[in-house]
């Protein structure tokens, strides 16, 4: 029986291929070890969005084979490297000509079904085995993914993108919008309460473009919300430009499925917008928050943020602070802008914003959204909340755990006579930037 070592890079709908993976790959006979130097296949399931991510993976490749020599006494090379994932498609070439990197196989998102065969191919024969085709129809409804036990399940329920924004290199590395059906996710979801998970989180590079046979989005959230034993439905990440009204009347009505909503921005600047080719302008944004705002209040909104895409001004750049000074997300992520392979922005536009401005652009905005975060956090003090316990054991400290809101806020209340899923009544007292600590709250 050959071990495998799996780990996953980048964003969840690559933790959940994972899970994908180690289903088809545990069908097939292999076992998933804990440590890589146990292993005799080493698997990374990369992430190609930017050049960081990138560079990680590289670093990893090599420090996995010069432990591996250390350990066998010998050249390390009968350890196999397999690359899947996002720089599978999108880097292939390369990664096949790397002499030194020494590869053994590649596969991309859409070719996951072939990696038992892929694996013999690379090792029967000593060539290079890959496959990083991408399909229009992959969706892997019929693999059942092998996850690790607890209360939340991820649940791929869209894959690709047909946006195409500049920036980004997602449409190329996961290829075309595709949906599962309805019932295909209902039937999924239904298995997932019997084995006992309380929380669903449906993924989708555009998951709110969701379309598949029986219905749109609203409807998958309907149907799938009235399966018994799912207490929580969440998806990521949703694109501003579908967001129809039905959607947030279901939103705003159906008690399991939480209110948040991650929004992504971008930019402020409505020429940076166009540039990026996102579907709205500044106004557009402001005006589908406050519609979003209008249907549920308390709507936790969260937010990505790029800084420095190409030719931004200063005072563009002033156009996102003043957005997110006007929104107040609960939280966002922002990231500097970084130029990827076979972008429409990498053939149209120069990536000429100098390194120590993008620098002081996300620092200063990184500040002002941590006294946001905080604000956002405070105002819940006083509050009685509706907290899942996702966590009994934490690494810092053995007499807390941690739950989570349903607007998705992190809560640390004390050890309890409580198990992971279980609901809990609690009353905050304590807010920091990116957590709301409480007691428990008995009427
Ligand atoms: N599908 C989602 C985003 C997926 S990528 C959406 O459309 O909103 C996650 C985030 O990475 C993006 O929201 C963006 O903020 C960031 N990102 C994508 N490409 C990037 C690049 N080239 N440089 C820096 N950040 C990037
Ligand atoms: Fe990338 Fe845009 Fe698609 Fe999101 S919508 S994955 S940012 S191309
Ligand atoms: Fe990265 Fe691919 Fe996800 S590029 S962010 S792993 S879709």
């Amino acid at each position: 029986m050959k071990k495998i070592f799996l780990e996953t890079y980048g964003c969840q709908m690559n933790e959940y291929d994972s899970e994908l993976v180690r289903g088809i790959l545990t069908k097939d006979g292999y076992v998933f070890v804990q440590e890589e130097t146990a292993a005799d296949i080493v698997l990374l399931n990369t992430c190609a969005i930017r050049e960081h991510a990138h560079r990680k993976v590289f670093g990893r490749i090599h420090k996995i084979r010069h432990k591996y020599k250390q350990r066998s006494n010998g050249d390390g090379d009968s350890l196999m490297i397999g690359v899947l994932g996002c720089m599978a498609t999108n880097l292939r070439k390369d990664l096949l000509e790397d002499k030194a990197l020494k590869i053994d196989f590649i596969a991309g998102p859409d070719s996951y079904k072939r990696l038992p065969g892929l694996i013999r191919e690379a090792a029967g024969i000593g060539a290079k085995a890959f496959d990083t085709t991408l399909s229009e129809f992959e969706t892997y409804s019929d693999v059942y993914p092998s996850r690790v036990q607890g209360v939340n399940a991820w649940v791929a329920v869209m894959r690709g993108c047909n946006n195409f924004c500049t920036f980004c290199v997602v449409p190329y590395t996961r290829g075309r919008e595709r949906s599962r059906s309805v019932a295909n996710v209902v039937e999924e979801v239904k298995r997932l309460a019997g084995e006992g998970f309380k929380q669903v989180t449906f993924l989708g590079q555009n998951v709110n473009s969701y379309s598949g046979e029986g219905g749109d989005f609203a409807a998958l959230l309907e149907a799938t919300s009235k399966v018994n034993g799912i207490e929580r439905i969440r998806f990521t990440s949703p694109n501003p430009k579908d967001f129809p009204d039905d959607l947030l009347e279901v939103m705003a009505n159906n008690p399991k499925v939480c209110k948040h909503i991650h929004l992504p921005l971008q930019s402020g600047n409505d020429r940076m917008l166009k540039l990026m080719d996102r579907f709205y302008t500044q106004k557009e944004f402001l005006d589908l928050v406050d519609k979003i705002r209008g249907y549920y209040p308390q709507m936790a909104l969260t937010s990505d943020i790029i800084v420095g895409f190409s030719s931004e001004t200063d005072e563009e750049f002033s156009d996102t602070a003043k957005v997110m000074q006007a929104v107040e997300f609960d939280a966002a992520f922002i990231f500097k802008y970084s130029e990827r392979k076979g972008t429409i922005a990498e053939r149209k536009f120069p990536d000429d914003v100098p390194e120590e401005k993008k620098t002081a652009r996300i620092v200063q905005l990184v500040d002002m959204q941590k006294d946001i975060s905080l604000k956002r956090n405070e105002a819940h003090i006083g509050d009685v909340c509706n907290v899942m316990i996702e966590e009994t054991e934490l690494t810092r400290s053995t007499d807390k755990f941690q739950g989570r809101t349903d607007g998705n806020k992190r809560v640390i209340v004390p050890a309890g006579a409580y198990g992971r899923g279980d609901f809990v009544k609690v009353k905050i007292q304590e807010a920091t930037p990116h957590l709301l600590k409480g007691e428990y709250f008995y009427e």
